[in-house]
């Protein structure tokens, strides 16, 4: 089983730190870094690493942090160096996210940087930038292999790529401290389904709510819709109900844009009730909801409500996520 950390791929001066500790500030997680850990454990930087004992005694560093991540380490976001990728255990730490960028990009993010100087000094790997890019040429295919999530970095501001982070992750619901200010009922550990009838259950009860999801767009269609509506939202509320509403503001940076709006507009059918989810656990309910409506969108696609841009469900007190 994966344990609850998400661990950080990608080439040397990505950004895998500041987005580590971006993502950690917004879901409550603690950041980690490999390098750090491995400077602290070896009591010398990184490059006297290098210089003293070689890059092979550095990458047996990396092994056996590893292993300890893997062991020791729960819910952490963890910034790895451009070469752990490589070790033998990386999918048992955590989820896997290659923040992807191309040779380019990275070179003139860290050239643009405060202390840019510093930030090429301390890669032993970036002295030879032609070397450099060769190896960035090498390892893109083995980053996209290992990854669960791939998350196009270039030009995109911190904020955007923490939000495209939670938003993939949805699943795992990085929801941290909002979250967390409401405990949440509904079903839990106890009463989720296991095995085959376990899975069976709940392909039916997806499809149920599809239907229930599809009664409701369809509804829509009937229905005059204020131009003032530029983004619609599906809040979920326990035990399980949902209520659809349309609304006349939206901010991509951030991800509780729709409660903030006071001018929302509610269809006439734009209730429904969903006690036959009731044995799920919130996290259950809220994945099934992304995936029926990512799957409705596919095939409704001409549909007003799919016609729109901003798409998004979420519980009412949480982070709302985009179709
Ligand atoms: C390396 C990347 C570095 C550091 C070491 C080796 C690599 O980390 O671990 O210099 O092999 O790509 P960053 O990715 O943080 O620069």
């Amino acid at each position: 089983m994966k344990s609850s950390n998400i661990v950080l791929i990608g080439f040397m001066g990505v950004g895998k730190g500041t987005v580590a500790r971006a993502l950690a500030a917004q879901s409550g997680m603690f950041a980690l870094d490999c390098d750090d850990m491995i400077e602290s454990y070896a009591n010398k930087k990184i490059g006297q690493i290098f210089k003293e004992q070689g890059e092979q005694s550095f990458r047996k560093m990396e092994e056996s942090l590893a292993k300890f991540l893997e062991k020791s380490v729960r819910c952490a976001v963890i910034s790895t160096g451009g070469g752990f990728y490589a070790v033998k255990n990386l999918n048992k730490i955590g989820t896997v996210v290659y923040l992807k960028s191309s040779f380019e990009g990275i070179i003139n993010r860290l050239k643009n940087s405060e202390n840019a100087e510093k930030k090429f000094a301390k890669r032993p790997l970036l002295a030879d930038l032609q070397k450099a890019a060769a190896l960035h040429a090498q390892r893109n295919g083995a980053y996209e292999k290992k990854a669960d999530i791939v998350i196009d970095v270039e030009n995109k501001s911190v904020k955007k790529i923490v939000k495209e982070i939670c938003s993939a992750c949805d699943g795992l619901n990085l929801k941290g401290k909002k979250m967390s200010k409401q405990k949440r009922s509904g079903g839990g550990k106890n009463s989720e389904p296991h095995g085959k009838e376990g899975k069976d259950d709940k392909l039916e009860k997806k499809e149920a709510l599809k239907q229930k999801l599809r009664e409701l767009i369809e509804g829509l269609e009937r229905e005059e819709i204020p131009k003032r509506v530029i983004a619609w939202h599906f809040d979920l509320y326990e035990p399980y109900a949902l209520e659809l509403a349309g609304s006349s503001s939206f901010d991509a940076d951030d991800n509780d844009w729709a409660c903030e709006d006071e001018d929302e507009f509610y269809p006439q059918s734009s209730r429904l009730q969903l006690e036959f989810l009731s044995e799920l656990s919130w996290r259950q309910v809220l994945k099934m909801l992304v995936q029926a409506l990512r799957e409705l969108r596919e095939q409704m696609p001409s549909a007003k409500i799919f016609e729109c841009k901003h798409v998004a469900a979420g519980f009412v007190d949480g982070d709302l996520i985009l179709i």
